[in-house]
C-alpha cells in the first residue's frame, strides 16, 4: 500500500487544530443565523476548549442594539437552539467577548467606525489583528459589503483577513461571475470562504472516507455496476417567516445549486491526489465540468419545479405557498425542484443522477442512494422469490449512517427471499450524535483550511449546469405553469414522470 504520508508535500497535513486568537465580525448579526447557528456553535467550541480564550465576536447590523442587548439575544439563542449555557461562569467569560457595533452596509462611515472599534478590541483582547468578516446578510448586499470592506482597507492582509460569504453565491451564472470579480478586486482567493453548511455535515464528509479509505466500494462505483443515483433533501417546514429572502431565491437557488450539488460532487468525483483543499476542489470542479442536464432539448425530461398547495402535515392543515405571509399571490418561486443530470465521463456515462429537494414534503430526510444494476440473470422466479436491486444509502439526516440493502433467504424449508439491510449508524457505532455543521466550518475558516468551502470556479460551474432550467423557468413566468403538489405529499406528478419515464421510481422514504 502506498501512503501519502510518505510524501508530506502531497498531503494536506492538518495543522494543530487550535486557531489563533481572532475576531469574528458578523454582518447581519440581528438575523436568525447568528442567533440560531453561529453564536451557539462558537459557544459550544468555547465549552469544548477548542478556541483560544481571546476569541471575540462582533455583531454588526442596522438595529441600534447595545452590547448588553446583543449578549442577551445571543444567550437566548444558545439556550434555545444550542446546547445550553452550562455554567454561569463560562457564559460570563464568553459574554465579555461579545460586542455589537451598529452600522449600515452601504455607509462608508460605518466601516470606518467598525475599523476603529476592531483596532480597540485587538488591543484589549489581544486578537492580533486577525479578522474574519462573515456576510450573513441578504445576498443582494454581498457586493456592496465586499466593496465597502475593500474600500476601508479591511481585507488588505491575506494572512490576517478572511471573508466568509453565505449562499446563494449569485443568482445565476452571470451574477456569480460578477460577484467573483468584486471579490477578486478586494482580496485573494485564499482569503475567501464560500460557505455551504452541508459540507460541514459529518455524513457528507464521511462520503470521502467511505469511498477512498475502503477498497471494496470504489471498484463498484461506476457505470458498470451502478444503475442510477438519487440524492434527496426533503424538508417538512414551509417557507416560515423567510418569504422576504425565499421569494427571490426558491428551491433551486436555496438548496439544489449548492447543498445538493456539493453532495453530488462528492459522490461522483474521482479520487483526489491528496486531501489538500485544492486537490479536492479540483476534482469537484472536473465532475461539474462533465455534468449537464440530461436532455437540453426537452426541459421537462430533466428539470421540474413545483410549489406546495394547502395540505396536511402531522394531522394539521397547513396553508399553500401562496397563502404564506409575504408571498406574492402570483408568485412562481419554486418550493420544489427535481433534476436529472448526466455526467459525460468514462466513469458515469449513461448513469443518471436524480436530485430532488422541496419544502412541505412528508418527512425531513436527506440521503444519497446508489442503486446498483439488477442481477444479469434472475434464477429466482416465483412470487415468493421477488428480488430488488441492491441499494447503498448514505443517510445525512436523520439517523446519520450508511446501509446496504440486499436479498437474503428467509429461514425455513421453502426458498423464499426477503430484502434486508446491513446498517451502520453513527450514533450506535461512535456513541455520539454528529455535531452541528457550523462549528466545523467556523473552526476550519479560523484555521485557514479551505477544503470544505467552495472555490470561485466551482460555484460558477454549478450555476452553468442549472442555467438552462433557470432561463426557461424565468421566461415562462405564469403561475399556472408551475406544477403544484399538496403539502405533505412527495412531489408534483410531473416530477414523478421525470423518473418514471426512465422505468425508475423515486424512493419513498
Ligand atoms: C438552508 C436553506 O441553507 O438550509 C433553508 O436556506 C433550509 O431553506 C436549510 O431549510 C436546511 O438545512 P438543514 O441543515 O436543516 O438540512
Amino acid at each position: 500500500m502506498v501512503t501519502l504520508l510518505e510524501n508530506p508535500l502531497r498531503v494536506g497535513l492538518r495543522k494543530e487544530r487550535v486557531p489563533e486568537p481572532q475576531i469574528l465580525v458578523i454582518f447581519g448579526a440581528s438575523g436568525d443565523l447568528t442567533q440560531r447557528k453561529l453564536v451557539p456553535a462558537i459557544y459550544q467550541m468555547k465549552r469544548d476548549r477548542r478556541l483560544p480564550p481571546e476569541t471575540t465576536v462582533v455583531g454588526v447590523a442596522r438595529r441600534p442594539w447595545s452590547h448588553d442587548y446583543f449578549r442577551e439575544q445571543m444567550r437566548e439563542g444558545i439556550e434555545e437552539f444550542g446546547g445550553g449555557i452550562g455554567s454561569e461562569e463560562l457564559w460570563k467569560d464568553f459574554a465579555q467577548g461579545l460586542y455589537y457595533c451598529p452600522g449600515d452596509i452601504d455607509n462608508p462611515e460605518s466601516y470606518e467606525k467598525l475599523k476603529a472599534f476592531l483596532a480597540e478590541i485587538d488591543e484589549e483582547r489581544k486578537t492580533r489583528g486577525n479578522h474574519i468578516f462573515y456576510l450573513s446578510v441578504s445576498p443582494n448586499f454581498f457586493p456592496e459589503a465586499i466593496r465597502q470592506l475593500g474600500a476601508a482597507q479591511m481585507l488588505v492582509d491575506p494572512a490576517k483577513h478572511r471573508l466568509v460569504i453565505e449562499k446563494p453565491f449569485g443568482r445565476d451564472l452571470s451574477s456569480a461571475k460578477a460577484l467573483n470579480r468584486v471579490v477578486q478586486q478586494v482580496c485573494q482567493e485564499k482569503q475567501v470562504y464560500r460557505i455551504d453548511h452541508y459540507l460541514g455535515k459529518e455524513t457528507v464528509q464521511n462520503l470521502m472516507v467511505f469511498r477512498f479509505a475502503n477498497a471494496i466500494f470504489e471498484p463498484l462505483w461506476n457505470r458498470q455496476f451502478v444503475d442510477h443515483v438519487q440524492i434527496t433533501v426533503a424538508e417538512t417546514v414551509g417557507v416560515e417567516d423567510r418569504a422576504g429572502y425565499y421569494e427571490s431565491s426558491g428551491a433551486l437557488r436555496d438548496m439544489l445549486q449548492n447543498h445538493l450539488m456539493q453532495i453530488f460532487c462528492l459522490t461522483a468525483m474521482e479520487p483526489p491526489n491528496s486531501l489538500d483543499a485544492d486537490s479536492i476542489r479540483t476534482e469537484k470542479m472536473k465532475v461539474l465540468q462533465a455534468t449537464r442536464l440530461a436532455d437540453l432539448n426537452n426541459l421537462e425530461f430533466s428539470a421540474i419545479r413545483g410549489q406546495y398547495s394547502a395540505g396536511w402535515m402531522k394531522g394539521k392543515p397547513v396553508p399553500g405557498y401562496h397563502d404564506e405571509p409575504g408571498v406574492a399571490a402570483n408568485s412562481t418561486t419554486p418550493t420544489f425542484v427535481a433534476m436529472k443530470f448526466t455526467i459525460d465521463n468514462w466513469r458515469w456515462q449513461g448513469v443518471p443522477f436524480y436530485l430532488r429537494t422541496g419544502k412541505r414534503l412528508p418527512k425531513k430526510v436527506s440521503e444519497i442512494a446508489i442503486q446498483f444494476r439488477e442481477v444479469p440473470l434472475m434464477i429466482f422466479q416465483s412470487a415468493a422469490q421477488q428480488t430488488t436491486p441492491n441499494v447503498l444509502t448514505m443517510r445525512v439526516h436523520p439517523n446519520e449512517g450508511i446501509s446496504l440493502r440486499f436479498e437474503a433467504k428467509m429461514p425455513g424449508p421453502d426458498l423464499r427471499t426477503r430484502t434486508v439491510d446491513m446498517d451502520f449508524s453513527y450514533g450506535s457505532s461512535f456513541g455520539v450524535t454528529s455535531s452541528d455543521a457550523y462549528d466545523r466550518l467556523l473552526i476550519d475558516c479560523m484555521l485557514g483550511d479551505q477544503t470544505l468551502f467552495t472555490r470561485s470556479d466551482e460555484v460558477e460551474e454549478a450555476w452553468r449546469v442549472v442555467t438552462p432550467a433557470l432561463m426557461a423557468w424565468e421566461s415562462s413566468n405564469e403561475q399556472e405553469l408551475v406544477p403544484q403538489y399538496e403539502a405533505g405529499t412527495w412531489e408534483p406528478a410531473e416530477a414523478e414522470l421525470l423518473i418514471n419515464r426512465d422505468g425508475r421510481k423515486w424512493r419513498r422514504l
